[in-house]
């Protein structure tokens, strides 16, 4: 173990499956990082409300997203996997956060920007959803947060707010880290874009083999013929392969394109070979657990009761430096 170090972590419950792309850029280091360190990992359903207003579909992101962490192999007796909206006092902390952060770094948000630029309209919460993820690093006391590349401005505005709380108002809070995987940060869709669900270019983590293969052909690729020599560093599927092989196959694999002869065909099918051969085991796990809602519900709430105990104590601390909620 790391000292007594704390990772927080947590991924929006905002689409019925998560995909291979936050498996690899996500998912899979948690598993390492719970081997080194405290862990709590958070199914953010508070943050996916600014997109979801389906709420019974919302509920079933839940349980996939709860089955997800538990298929990939994260033990919730060691890691604490937990409901956001189970510990209500992050909503109070994040009312306390947002009364230090001044509004005009919250509008230099990409979101929001980007919303401005392209005039349409967007609700508060998007606005304000850096803070409540502050809150929710914060009211654990995290030293650690792993994150895509994505994340990293809402990192630094959180590392802004903890310095400037605690500046104001008394060293409560550790100022969290950012832990970025250069290496996985961006995983590609099958269009060469950001492999992401608003693309629909993407390959859900436990769709079934058989549509998995599908997706890998429609896979996008120059024209090169078979004979032609290719090149790796530009290929979608090698990109993808990369995450799912050992670096000698990858060298392997690699020669095969500098070489020619091998049409882009073949490079689909050995990409196909990793990613069964890494998802199917955790794809049988998962199959099982979704048809187990209620032990699903348990683990959340047993997570949900030990995170409780350390946002409380947080949060009777923040109260205290700010000047709330005493006696009177
Ligand atoms: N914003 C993160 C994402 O979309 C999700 C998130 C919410 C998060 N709260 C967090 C990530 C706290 C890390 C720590 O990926």
């Amino acid at each position: 173990m790391k000292g007594q170090e704390r990772v927080f972590s947590g991924v929006q419950p905002s689409g019925a499956q998560v995909h291979i792309g936050n498996y690899a850029g996500a998912l899979k280091h948690f598993v390492t990082l719970a081997k080194h360190y405290e862990t709590i990992f958070c199914i953010v359903d508070l943050h996916a409300l600014t997109s979801v207003d389906e709420s019974k579909e919302l509920n079933k992101y839940i349980e996939s997203l709860a089955a997800a962490y538990l298929a990939i192999g994260l033990d919730p007796k060691k890691t604490i996997i937990f409901r956001q909206s189970d510990v209500p006092e992050v909503c109070e902390l994040a009312w306390y956060l947002a009364c230090e952060f001044p509004l005009g770094l919250l509008e230099r948000a990409h979101k929001v920007k980007d919303s401005r630029t392209k005039n349409v309209s967007i609700n508060s919460g998007v606005m304000f959803y850096p803070i409540l993820m502050a809150a929710d690093i914060l009211l654990y006391r995290a030293h650690k947060v792993p994150v895509g590349a994505d994340q990293k401005q809402h990192l630094e505005m959180a590392r802004d707010v903890a310095e400037r709380f605690n500046f104001r108002r008394g060293d409560i809070f550790p100022v969290p880290e950012p832990l970025i995987d250069e290496n996985s940060a961006v995983i590609t869709g099958l269009d060469g874009r950001k492999m992401s669900k608003s693309y629909d270019n993407y390959i859900g983590l436990f769709e079934d083999s058989k549509s998995v293969r599908k997706k890998v052909m429609r896979i996008v690729t120059d024209s090169k013929g078979v004979e032609d020599i290719k090149d790796p560093d530009s290929c979608n599927i090698f990109q993808l392969y990369k995450h799912f092989s050992s670096t000698d196959e990858q060298q392997e694999l690699r020669q095969r394109y500098l070489a020619g002869g091998m049409g882009y065909g073949v490079a689909k099918e050995e990409v196909f070979k990793v990613i069964e051969r890494e998802i199917n085991p955790l794809r049988q796990v998962y199959n099982d657990l979704i048809k187990r809602p209620n032990d699903l519900r348990d683990v959340l709430a047993d997570g949900a009761k030990r995170a409780r105990v350390i946002a409380q104590a947080t949060i009777a601390d923040v109260r205290d430096a700010v000047g709330v909620g005493a006696k009177l």
